[in-house]
């Protein structure tokens, strides 16, 4: 099978922007615990190697009173855990820590990087407003790997919840080499854009269209009216995806919070996975699955991606495959769900 570089070299004008030298490591689902809830602390064991992503979350959802405690539970779980973090770890581990505006942050990065720095792939910052944040981050996580020896760097993800934030994303993107994605946090951009919602992520019935009548008489014109929910969040995904894809690092979804909806829960998660995105955050463990099956491309999409790059030959010309035309353009779109069936099942 031939993959994408081989096309993509002799091809090099329209081809996808490659990913940076970042690992590739599969990263669908995003599972957040709170390290300062011990019941939730003693699942972490019992998850590795089910799970992609391991996180522990400082941020928001810990009560100020239990920062240090998440803080310290964090170490405890990463020196604890056979197989969570580090390279070749069937687990990654990453953390969200504190704002760098809050009385936390920065405490936060010291600790980690210093106690847990060679077990931590990835450090999660909210809210971040601009390029500056990152700058900041870089510098300190690069001075703390050296005091700590590690040869290895820690991954930067930003997460976009900031009207600021959101103007400034290819910014964001582009920051530092160690950018390795970034995620939607639809509550508080939300709150930040002032919109009229009162959720984590998700719909809201009230965002929707009407079909204009297509009869004057009054009962027809109620039964005809149909209406149909929108998606509250393509417009914000589809530039986090773009911008993401310009600098060849990973967009994400986000929280979904209404754990009960699995339906609505899944529908947001495709229609992301759809739009570029490679994976979302789960805050309850049956979101895990719908994660992991989402963003995994249905056996039959891959079994076709396959079929057309066969037909394609060497890549240049169109073919007809059951009645519809392939080219350049639909070989490049079946390479990338090859892709990443077979980065998956490496
Ligand atoms: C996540 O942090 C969000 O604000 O949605
Ligand atoms: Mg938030």
């Amino acid at each position: 099978m031939r993959s994408a570089k081989d096309f993509f070299a002799p091809l090099a004008v329209g081809a996808p922007t490659p990913l940076r030298e970042i690992p590739t490591r599969p990263s669908r689902a995003i599972h957040f615990f709170d390290p300062s809830n011990p019941k939730m602390a003693a699942k972490v064991p019992d998850m590795v190697g089910s799970v992609d992503v391991l996180l522990g979350n400082l941020e928001d959802a810990v009560k100020a009173d239990n920062k240090l405690a998440a803080r310290q539970g964090l170490v405890e779980v990463a020196r604890g855990t056979e197989g969570l973090g580090g390279p070749d770890s069937p687990t990654q581990l990453w953390t969200r820590v504190n704002a760098l505006d809050s009385p936390w942050g920065l405490d936060d990065l010291t600790t980690l990087v210093t106690e847990i720095g060679d077990r931590l792939d990835v450090v999660m910052v909210p809210k971040v407003q601009g390029a500056e944040d990152i700058h900041y981050v870089d510098r300190l996580l690069a001075q703390l790997e050296a005091k700590a020896g590690l040869d290895r760097p820690i991954l930067v993800h930003a997460i976009l919840e900031t009207a600021r934030g959101m103007v400034n994303v290819e910014e964001i993107c582009g920051a530092s080499p160690r950018m390795q994605g970034l995620s939607l946090g639809p509550a508080d951009l939300a709150a930040d854009r002032r919109m009229k919602t009162t959720r984590v992520g998700g719909g809201h019935p009230g965002y929707l269209v009407r079909q204009d009548p297509l009869s004057s008489s009054p009962e027809d014109v109620a039964r005809e009216r149909a209406t149909h929910q929108q998606d509250l969040w393509h417009y914000t995904i589809a530039r986090m995806v773009d911008a993401c894809a310009m600098h060849g690092i990973f967009p994400y979804y986000g929280p979904f919070g209404d754990i009960a909806d699995v339906v609505a829960c899944e529908d947001q998660f495709r229609n992301a996975f759809l739009l570029g995105c490679v994976g979302t955050w789960s805050l309850h463990p049956k979101q895990i699955a719908i994660a992991h099956r989402v963003f995994s491309p249905a056996p039959e999409d891959v079994a076709h991606a396959r079929r057309v790059v066969e037909a394609m030959g060497d890549g240049t010309g169109a073919v007809m495959l059951d009645g519809k035309m392939e080219d350049d353009a639909s070989l490049k779109q079946c390479l990338v769900m090859v892709e990443l069936a077979e980065q998956l099942s490496a």
